[in-house]
């Protein structure tokens, strides 16, 4: 057996044997932790939508290898999609195309399109390549039940379903924490003609970065835009409320909660809040980003009232932030009201 190994050369010939098996095994990428599955077998797949409890018609990206021939998934190479995959491959991007027919629908959550992408993790490069002769093409979701919190650990992934062999995954492959702590940038190819280029999901490779590769900034989802369960309004949220804070109110906001006898949890990018309670992130995008996650698991094992978190700065580099934030905290306003309202 493989429960949880640190991923040598052994564990990797495993873990891809596991995979052509039909079982689920978990694995890190630069961005989020993995549930992976081979993509080309519908039993495989459907498991991971029965670990994760997420309704079948959201579809899951596909992982492939630095050299995989992509005609084996899609029909439709546009040079936007030669350009991106030169310019940000293998990396957090992944792209929507049309789904080429032998396909399982199944991994499309039933639409004609396909997730792609190439994650630059060594560990995932490396199952990629022994997983079918490099050939094939894992499916993958963050490996974190439906709504919560991704996984950014492996200790982050056992937490979620089990440590194997209990629980519905085969093996966890440990690469440690993953560097860039929020989920790929999804940009939508597979409508071109009518739509342009769509960004469906912000993540560390912003639009401007898209832009200056494929001259043209992808505009925001319309409402036939593919599905992405990650646009849902509550999603990558613990169990505790979050509430987002600016930083102008924070001190007072604390205050309050202080006065009214609930404990609370902070997460703050700034030095003088931090000192007091609770989680201080790096003040800038890519540290905050990669401690995010772990952040919110670990004050989420607090069981305090409330999960504050101090609002970061609305710019375009902390796109991806702020998008899971708002998510995390899809109730932020009702639940300080709540638990501040006089009485
Ligand atoms: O960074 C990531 O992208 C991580 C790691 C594991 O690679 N994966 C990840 O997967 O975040 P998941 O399933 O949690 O989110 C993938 C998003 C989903 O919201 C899904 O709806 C969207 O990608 N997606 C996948 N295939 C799609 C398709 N064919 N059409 C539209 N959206 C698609
Ligand atoms: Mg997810």
């Amino acid at each position: 057996m493989l429960p949880v190994s640190p991923a040598d050369g052994a564990a990797i010939a495993r873990a891809a044997h596991l995979l052509a098996q039909g079982e689920l095994v978990a694995f890190p990428t630069e961005t989020v932790y993995g549930l992976g599955a081979d993509a080309s077998n519908p039993d495989a797949v459907a498991r991971i939508f029965t670990a994760k409890g997420r309704p079948s018609n959201h579809p899951v990206i596909v992982h492939v290898a630095r050299d995989a021939d992509l005609s084996r998934w899609t029909t439709d190479l546009p040079p936007e999609a030669e350009q991106l995959i030169a310019a940000f491959w293998p990396g957090p991007l992944t792209l929507i195309l049309t789904r080429a027919p032998q396909v399982p629908a199944a991994v499309a959550g039933g639409q004609d399109t396909i997730g792609l992408r190439c994650p630059a993790h060594p560990v995932a490069q490396a199952l990629l390549e022994a997983f079918q002769g490099g050939q094939g093409g894992l499916a993958a979701p963050s490996a974190n039940r439906f709504g919560h919190v991704s996984p950014t650990t492996a200790q982050h992934v056992i937490d979620e379903f089990g440590a194997p062999p209990a629980g519905p995954l085969a093996a966890v492959l440990d690469g440690g924490h993953c560097q860039v702590g929020i989920e790929s940038t999804i940009v939508d190819l597979s409508r071109l003609a009518t739509h342009g280029p769509v960004l469906l999901r912000p993540g560390q490779i912003s639009a401007a970065q898209i832009a200056a590769v494929i001259g043209r900034l992808p505009a925001v989802p319309d409402v036939a835009a593919p599905r992405v369960s990650g646009s849902l309004d509550a999603h990558y949220a613990p169990t505790t409320p979050v509430a987002l804070v600016d930083s102008s109110t924070l001190g007072a906001t604390l205050q309050r909660l202080q006065a009214r006898g609930l404990a609370f949890a902070l997460i703050s990018h700034s030095e003088t809040f931090a000192a007091i309670h609770g989680m201080h992130l790096p003040a800038d995008p890519d540290g905050y980003a990669h401690g995010l996650y772990a952040s919110l698991r670990e004050m989420d094992a607090r069981h305090a009232a409330v999960i504050v978190v101090e609002r970061p700065p609305q710019t375009a580099a902390w796109q991806g932030i702020n998008d899971r934030l708002r998510r995390a905290a899809f109730d932020s306003a009702g639940v300080l009201e709540r638990l501040l309202k006089a009485g």
